[in-house]
């Protein structure tokens, strides 16, 4: 009997990738599924796919960034499954383009995808695992997808400010979601191997008809170059998917997946650091 035998989890974006395969590793491991996302024949084929391995799944199609399409899809899954305990706020999109660059319908919409859609999921699911808790549950969780760039700046920064939002959300959300029981961890992945780099394929009118040119000598330009030479050469999203079921065990803070982006990383932490000790004893 394994911590997610009999579980109900939601996963939003689980029709590609990493919430595909967190999807799949919840309901490998005998979690009931609601698969959530924009795109109806992926989401249909990776039912499918589930479903011939007698999985307990089933799927529900929302735009995450927008609040109702939310709450109707947690309706569908307490209808469907009576109950929910976790919840994995994965959905998102690559973001738009840099200084002189961005427009505000692409900032509304990576906003919208990798942001509100987090704090949406939080306030509607939240208050369902913890109705799951009080019937009995041992306990729930959260995980929210954010990035590397969540941590570190440097590529689009639409996309950056809403990874670091997610991030900040998350360890906020840490004690107070902890003294309800339910635990809270931010997944943070390097480069991993998903369609992320064909993420305006979900841009919906409302956010305009393509996304803003990007020049290769921005430096947002300069990051999706990187990104598109490696997310190919990623890593398996069902790596990804392992390490956050150890993560969600666990109750990481949070779930890191390489350490490509460590030296960054420290970097950006040395920086603050020094900025601390330049003006220590000023006062
Ligand atoms: N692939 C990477 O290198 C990488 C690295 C760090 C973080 N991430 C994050 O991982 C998460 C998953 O992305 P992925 O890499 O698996 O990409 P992906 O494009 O393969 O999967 C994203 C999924 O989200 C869905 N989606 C997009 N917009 C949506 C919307 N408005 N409503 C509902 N669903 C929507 C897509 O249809 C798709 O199924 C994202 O939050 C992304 O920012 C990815």
């Amino acid at each position: 009997m394994t911590y997610f035998a009999g579980k109900v989890a939601f996963v939003t974006g689980a029709a590609s990738g990493i919430g595909l395969s967190i999807a799949t590793a919840l309901a490998q491991a005998g979690a009931k599924v609601m698969l959530c996302d924009i795109e109806k024949d992926a989401l249909d084929k990776a039912l499918g796919t589930l479903k011939a391995t007698n999985a307990d799944v089933d799927g529900v199609i929302a735009d995450v960034s927008l609040k109702d399409e939310i709450q109707a899809a947690a309706d569908a899954t307490v209808e469907r499954f009576g109950m929910v305990n976790i919840l994995v706020n994965n959905a998102g999109v690559g973001g738009g383009g840099g200084y002189s660059e961005w427009t505000d319908a692409s900032w509304d919409w990576t906003i919208g995808v990798n942001l509100m859609s987090v704090i949406w999921g939080v306030e509607i699911f939240g208050p369902l695992i913890e109705a799951a808790i009080q019937a009995g549950d041992d306990g729930g969780h959260i995980v929210n997808t954010a990035s590397m760039a969540g941590l570190v700046s440097g590529g689009s920064p639409s996309y950056n400010v809403t990874k670091f939002g997610v991030v900040s959300l998350s360890e906020g959300l840490r004690a107070p979601m902890g003294e309800r029981g339910i635990g809270v961890s931010v997944l943070c992945p390097g480069f991993v191997k998903t369609r992320i780099i064909e993420s305006a394929r979900n841009l919906q009118p409302r956010h305009g008809s393509k996304l803003e040119e990007v020049s290769p000598d921005s430096e947002a330009g300069r990051f999706a170059m990187l990104a598109m030479a490696s997310v190919p050469n990623g890593i398996s999203p069902d790596y990804v998917a392992e390490l956050t079921l150890e993560g969600i065990e666990g109750d990481w803070p949070y779930i890191l997946t390489d350490n490509t982006f460590e030296p960054a990383v420290d970097a950006r932490f040395q920086a603050i650091k020094e900025s601390f000790d330049r003006i220590r004893d000023r006062s």
